[in-house]
């Protein structure tokens, strides 16, 4: 069965470009519950533990540069079928192919500075939520 859990963040670029109001926005009307939030910043080396699943892609060193640029707002959500729904609500990873409507299509910048991330399965998830919110209450 799906899990109801899934971990987001908005990335550096929607927090800088001032759209953390309605990616929040869009977050609620699709039917996410925010139960754990923060406002903070990755260090370069916290990026890089984040995304080391991606270590050998050639992304690799942008990806880690452009996580630990600025403030993040990081969160867990809750819904039914929660990682699914999320990552179509986001859309697809480079905006140029994101539907129409999606978090990506309307805030993201380019393929690498693409608003938000979302988990991409529920293990995921729930590793993804610890790294940010362990030892915190969730509610
Ligand atoms: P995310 O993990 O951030 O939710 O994104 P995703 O699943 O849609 O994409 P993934 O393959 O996991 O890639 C992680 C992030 O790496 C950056 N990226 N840059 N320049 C490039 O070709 C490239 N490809 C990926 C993006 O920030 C992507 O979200
Ligand atoms: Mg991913």
């Amino acid at each position: 069965m799906a899990g109801n859990r899934t971990f987001t963040m908005i990335k550096p670029d929607a927090v800088k470009n001032g759209h953390i109001g309605a990616i929040l926005e869009k977050m609620n009307g699709a039917g996410f519950r925010i139960v754990a939030m923060k406002y903070t910043k990755l260090s370069a080396e916290k990026a890089g533990e984040f995304y080391a699943v991606h270590k050998e892609r050639p992304f690799y060193g942008e990806l880690v540069e452009f996580m630990s640029s600025g403030p993040i707002v990081a969160a867990i959500l809750e819904k039914d079928n929660a990682v699914a729904d999320f990552r179509t609500l986001i859309g697809a990873t480079n905006p140029a192919e994101a539907a129409p409507g999606t978090i990506r299509a309307l805030y993201a910048t380019s393929i690498g500075e693409n608003a938000v991330h979302g988990a991409d399965s529920d293990e995921n998830a729930l590793i993804e939520g610890n790294f940010h919110f362990a030892g915190t209450e969730m509610f």
